[in-house]
C-alpha cells in the first residue's frame, strides 16, 4: 500500500501504509459549499469527484479530500489542492469569468506550485457540463497526452490544452487567465508540505530541497508565460495547431439508485463501478453518499494494484450559470517534466495512459445543494 507517491503525496498528512487516514466530519469542501436555489428545472444534487485508480493516484485524491483546500463566492466555487489556486479560480469567477477561465486559471496555478504532480505539459481529462442548458446532454470529455508523444517540437500540453478550450468556452481575457500563475511564479509562493516531501524523495527534483512554508519563485517559467501575455488563446491555438489535439468523447454513465454517476479518462470505466458500488444500496442522505465514496477511495488505496503510476492533482468548479468541470492533470512519474527550463517545460511521456478518471455524480431527487468534492 505504501507506493512510491504516498510520501510525497502533496498535501499529505499520511503517516507511512496510509491507512491512517480517518474519516472526518468536517470534511473540507463542500456539503453546503453553496446553496442553489431550487430551480426551475427540477432539484438536484451534485457532486464532482474525481477518482483514479492506481494506488498512487487515488492516495493523492484521498488526500485532496481530506486537506484539499477551497474557495467559495457567492456565484460558484473552487476546490483544488492548493489555496492559492483555489483562489485564482475564484477570482475568475468574481471577475466575470466561467467555469472553463476558474479552470484555466487553477490549473496553471497548480503547474507552479505543484510541480511534483502536474505542469504546463502534464497530461489530462476534463469533464465539461453546461447542466443548465444541457441536461438532458452528457457532459463533454475532453482528453489530451497520457502517452508518448510523436517527436519533434511541441508546445506544452496542459497549456496548449487549455488554451484551445479557452478559445472556444472561455469569457475572460487569456492574459487574465494566466496572470495568477505568472505572479505566483515571479513573485513568490510558499512551498507546500507535499513539495517539499516530493523534492526530497526525488533524485531528479528541481533544485535543493525547500523547506515547507520557504517563499520561492519559478524565474523560468515566469519568464516562459510572461511572453504568451501578448496573444490571445486564439491565436495561440492557432499558431501551435492544437485545437484538433484535443480528443473529445462522453463519459461513461452509470445509475446507481437515484444517482447518476459519469466517468471518463483511461481510469474512467474502474472509477464508475467503484462510485457506483459506494452508491450501492441507496445512501440515506447526500452525507452519507459522500461518506460511502470517501470509503470506497480509500479501500480502493488499500487495495490497489502495486503497479501504481502516476502522479496527478485536480480540481473542480461550478460557476454561476450551473457549469460543472471536474479536471485531473497529471504526470507519469513526480516532476516528470524535470526542471522547469527557459522553455518552461520537459517532457513527460507516459509508457501508457494515466488513470486519469474526472467523475461526477447526481442525484435528481435532491433539492438545492451542491457538492462538489475532490
Ligand atoms: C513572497 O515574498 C514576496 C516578496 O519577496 C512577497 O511579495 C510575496 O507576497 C510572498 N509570497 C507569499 C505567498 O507570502
Ligand atoms: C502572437 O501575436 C503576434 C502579433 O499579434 C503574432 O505575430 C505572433 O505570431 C503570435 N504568436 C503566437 C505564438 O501565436
Amino acid at each position: 500500500m505504501q507506493s512510491p507517491d504516498s510520501r510525497a503525496s502533496p498535501d499529505s498528512h499520511l503517516t507511512a501504509g496510509g491507512g491512517s487516514v480517518e474519516l472526518r466530519e468536517d470534511l473540507p469542501l463542500k456539503a453546503g459549499a453553496a446553496r442553489a436555489r431550487c430551480c426551475a428545472g427540477g432539484p438536484r444534487l451534485i457532486l464532482a469527484a474525481f477518482a483514479a485508480l492506481t494506488a498512487a493516484i487515488t492516495l493523492a485524491l484521498l488526500t485532496q479530500i481530506y486537506y484539499g483546500d477551497y474557495e467559495v463566492v457567492p456565484h460558484g466555487s473552487v476546490s483544488s489542492s492548493a489555496a492559492a489556486c483555489s483562489r485564482a479560480g475564484t477570482d475568475a469567477l468574481k471577475a466575470g469569468g466561467r467555469a472553463l477561465d476558474a479552470a484555466a486559471a487553477a490549473a496553471l496555478c497548480l503547474a507552479v506550485l505543484a510541480p511534483h504532480r502536474t505542469s504546463l505539459d502534464a497530461s489530462g481529462a476534463l469533464l465539461y457540463w453546461e447542466y443548465r442548458e444541457a441536461r438532458t446532454q452528457p457532459p463533454v470529455l475532453f482528453e489530451w497526452g497520457g502517452d508518448a508523444a510523436e517527436g519533434g517540437a511541441r508546445p506544452p500540453r496542459l497549456l496548449a490544452a487549455l488554451a484551445a478550450l479557452h478559445a472556444q468556452l472561455g469569457a475572460l481575457p487569456w492574459h487574465r487567465v494566466l496572470a495568477p500563475a505568472l505572479q505566483l511564479a515571479s513573485e513568490g509562493f510558499l512551498v507546500s508540505e507535499g513539495l517539499s516531501a516530493a523534492e526530497a524523495a526525488s533524485a531528479d527534483a528541481p533544485g535543493a530541497e525547500q523547506p515547507p512554508g520557504a517563499n520561492v519563485t519559478a524565474p523560468a517559467l515566469a519568464r516562459y508565460l510572461q511572453a504568451l501575455l501578448p496573444n490571445t488563446s486564439a491565436e495561440l491555438t492557432t499558431t501551435w495547431g492544437t485545437g484538433s489535439q484535443l480528443r473529445r468523447g462522453s463519459p461513461l454513465a452509470q445509475r446507481a439508485g437515484a444517482w447518476r454517476v459519469l466517468a471518463g479518462g483511461a481510469g474512467g470505466s474502474a472509477a464508475l463501478r467503484a462510485l457506483a458500488a459506494a452508491l450501492t444500496p441507496p445512501p440515506a442522505s447526500p452525507d452519507d453518499a459522500q461518506r460511502r465514496v470517501l470509503l470506497t477511495l480509500q479501500s480502493e488505496a488499500q487495495t490497489g494494484a502495486s503497479g501504481a503510476r502516476g502522479v496527478a492533482t485536480g480540481l473542480a468548479v461550478v460557476d454561476q450559470r450551473d457549469t460543472y468541470i471536474a479536471l485531473v492533470t497529471g504526470l507519469s512519474v513526480p516532476f516528470g517534466s524535470g526542471p522547469q527550463t527557459s522553455a518552461g517545460w520537459a517532457r513527460d511521456e507516459p509508457a501508457a495512459p494515466l488513470d486519469l478518471a474526472p467523475a461526477l455524480m447526481l442525484d435528481d431527487h435532491v433539492c438545492g445543494t451542491y457538492l462538489t468534492l475532490q
